[in-house]
């Protein structure tokens, strides 16, 4: 009898670290491409505590906004490649997507280091106490939390801590193979991620325009659209 235990152990682990370029083949914008997101709209209107505070319905559209154009929007096949890789590759996904199209790829282990726009927090204390989920595309004025406060998107705003980030360094730094796709590592801690793996993990990333990028050399690089590149991949 086959045990599937060991099967299982034998497996090597598949790190995946994604950002904004992954779900750019969606339809989703990406932040800082040209024509991204933070060209058409300033982050300290919309992005950081500070705004909310002064204007918390401006914030709360723009990520109703956002919220609407995911629910629109599909997995594509670099999402789908993922979950191909789970029969061959112990999986873990950790994305900095506020979108949920991994999980509606059919990705099992994804852990959202930003947030995830599908649910919403306290605006009071104790935020990350309890996530609600959000129905539909329109976080309402009027939602509050289990203690009143006005509910927020579940997202990591400039300036925030990043709770899950303890986590998705113990997940990379116990990776075989790491493979980050579609983000321009500009924005830390969380690019500072790629430095948890060890040395003998096999290091690879995958961007439209990683040839512009100033990566760690130990780095196979790839320059191509994920939908491009991932099947082509000999991941071994
Ligand atoms: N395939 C692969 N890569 C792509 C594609 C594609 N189809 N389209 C764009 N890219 C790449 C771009 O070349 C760029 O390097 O995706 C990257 C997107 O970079 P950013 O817009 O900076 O997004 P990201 O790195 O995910 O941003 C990090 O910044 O604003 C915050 O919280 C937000 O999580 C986000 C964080």
């Amino acid at each position: 009898m086959v045990n599937l235990t060991q099967t299982f152990n034998m497996k090597k682990k598949l790190v995946v670290f994604s950002g904004a370029g992954m779900s750019a083949e969606s339809g989703i914008s990406t932040f800082r491409d040209s024509g991204g997101l933070w060209e058409k709209h300033n982050i300290e209107d919309v992005a950081t505590p500070k705004a909310w505070k002064k204007d918390a319905n401006l914030v709360s559209d723009f990520y109703n906004q956002r919220r609407k154009q995911i629910l629109e929007s599909f997995p594509n096949e670099a999402h789908i490649q993922l979950v191909k890789w789970e029969e061959s590759f112990e999986t873990f996904v950790i994305t900095q997507n506020i979108d949920d199209l991994h999980e509606r790829a059919g990705s099992r282990n994804v852990l959202h280091l930003h947030g995830n726009i599908r649910m919403a927090k306290s605006s009071g204390p104790n935020q990350e106490k309890k996530y609600y989920p959000v129905n539909g595309w329109e976080l309402k004025i009027s939602d509050v939390c289990d203690d009143g406060y006005r509910l927020r998107p579940h997202v990591v705003w400039f300036g925030e801590d990043v709770p899950a980030y303890q986590q998705a360094a113990e997940i990379i730094a116990s990776a075989d193979i790491l493979l980050v796709i579609g983000t321009s590592l500009q924005v830390y801690p969380a690019a500072g991620l790629i430095h948890e793996a060890s040395s003998n993990c096999r290091k690879i990333i995958v961007d439209l325009h990683v040839n512009e990028f100033n990566i760690p050399s130990f780095f196979e690089q790839y320059q191509g659209s994920a939908v491009e590149v991932l099947p082509s991949l000999n991941l071994t």
